[in-house]
């Protein structure tokens, strides 16, 4: 059976061997976030001293394909077909009565930063915030639950404000705004690699309950809780919840803060929440995410794959494997793997990749020998099947990401196709060298 929740998953990868528990006590100023940045958020941490809290932090847990795919006890190549199946058939999660999460309650006032540590990441970061918070919301008509990760500053007492860039929540938002009534939030910490790559299933496609897409992909339903001051659900297990209300028509002036592009985002107003509780399990661990580090932008890559890999399919059946790299914040570059059945294969395979997702910038189309996920086998395979003249194509002036930041006009950006297949044709003189043993390099070294 698969860990369902945080401090299960930490035990079983302790014994493992896989988690490093740092004894060393770090601030939450900026030296929590250095380590997990110098492991690029790819290796699970337990940080058992915070300086200020006796709460112990956990960070890095899905940053790598393989402990990802461990999480859900599934080999790397199993994660997209599970995941199309858990978004197909997802797991209603159990109503219990009560749950660990609800060991402690504490109502108003309080101070958020009195309980658990909140870090501070980078040198120009305007303050201390909650990345790795799961927000619970339902839809407007209070039905259909939904989770989805916004970062929220830290600004004082029960405060928070909340950065939301999806159009389908800012909706919800003004919705309960124009009314003058403020939304109820639900915020998870603690929780396994599934539920956040859950919450990153596109609302607006699938409008699927992801916590019981989250539920399939651990094998079993997974019990939630009624809050005690919000009509929301939240998972009995989690470590931590922070109960709250988007207050309406007040703002509070956030960033700069440190984006996925790598740069610094400006400074505009935000919404405001206020915490109407905390609830927590006894012995709590807090859990964070260094922002735009492989532990944020994995889950992004993933359910982007999953999503390109069956609308390129499409138009090119031939479609082998998909890669979004993560380095492009986990967005601006995909690399697709087909087996070239006739010639235009590769083009109209980097045409609907362009057409299916917004945000893509560069494609690069190779043939099955390629490895996607190796970028010098795919950086050979551009140098020697590529003619920038015939095999490279530009639309200039489409619809981009925000966060492209080369183009004058943000939101807008050229788009670049390269097929780096050779001609089907030429099949014999494209075969690669090979060596006709196979050995075993433990006999040698
Ligand atoms: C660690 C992490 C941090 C994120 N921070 C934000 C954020 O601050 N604001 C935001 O709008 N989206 C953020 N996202 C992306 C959204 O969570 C994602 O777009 C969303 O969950 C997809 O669901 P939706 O279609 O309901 O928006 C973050 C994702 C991750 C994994």
């Amino acid at each position: 059976m698969n860990p369902l929740n945080m401090r299960d998953l930490l035990e079983d990868w302790d014994k493992r061997g896989l988690l490093n528990r740092i004894h060393k006590e770090v601030s939450p100023d900026y030296e929590l976030g250095a380590v997990i940045r110098a492991l690029k958020g790819e290796q699970p941490l337990l940080f058992e001293n915070v300086q200020g809290y006796s709460v112990p932090m956990a960070a890095g847990l899905g940053g790598s394909r393989k402990l990802m795919a461990d999480s859900m006890g599934l080999e790397v190549n199993e994660l997209l077909p599970k995941m199309v199946d858990s978004l197909i058939n997802p797991l209603p999660t159990n109503l219990v009565p009560t749950g660990p999460v609800h060991e402690n309650v504490v109502l108003p006032p309080f101070d958020l930063d009195d309980f658990f540590p909140v870090p501070t990441f980078h040198t120009e970061d305007c303050g201390p915030y909650y990345v790795s918070g799961v927000l619970v919301v339902k839809d407007v008509e209070g039905r259909k639950r939904y989770t989805s990760i916004r970062r929220m500053k830290f600004i004082g007492g029960n405060r928070t404000n909340i950065v939301i860039t999806s159009s389908e929540l800012n909706r919800q938002v003004a919705y309960f705004e124009e009314r003058g009534e403020s939304m109820e939030v639900a915020v998870m910490f603690g929780v396994v690699p599934a539920v956040v790559l859950a919450s990153q299933f596109s609302t607006h496609l699938f409008h699927a309950d992801k916590l019981d897409v989250s539920g399939a992909l651990l094998g079993e339903s997974l019990d939630v809780v009624q809050c005690k001051t919000v009509d929301l659900e939240v998972l009995a297990e989690a470590e931590i919840v922070l109960e709250g209300k988007i207050v309406p028509h007040e703002r509070d002036p956030e960033g700069a803060f440190g984006e996925l592009g790598g740069y610094y985002g400006g400074n505009a107003p935000q919404p405001v929440v206020e915490m109407t509780a905390i609830t927590y399990r006894n012995n709590p661990i807090s859990q964070t995410i260094f922002p735009s580090s492989s532990e944020e932008r994995l889950p992004m890559c993933l359910v982007r794959e999953m999503t390109l890999l069956s609308t390129v399919k499409q138009t090119v059946e031939n479609v082998k494997a998909v890669h979004v790299t993560m380095a492009a914040a986990a967005r601006l570059h995909a690399i697709i793997q087909i087996e070239k059945k006739t010639e235009g294969d590769a083009k109209q395979a980097a045409l609907a990749a362009f057409a299916s997702d917004k945000d893509l910038k560069h494609v690069v189309v190779v043939d099955d020998d390629v490895d996607i996920f190796n970028h010098e086998d795919v950086e050979w395979a551009i140098a020697t099947r590529c003619q920038a003249d015939q095999d490279v194509f530009i639309i200039p002036g489409a619809k981009g990401s925000p966060l492209e930041s080369s183009h004058n006009l943000r939101g807008v950006t050229a788009k670049m196709g390269i097929d780096a297949t050779y001609p089907i044709s030429e099949k014999e003189m494209f075969r690669r060298t090979s060596v006709p043993i196979e050995i075993d390099l433990n006999d040698y070294l």
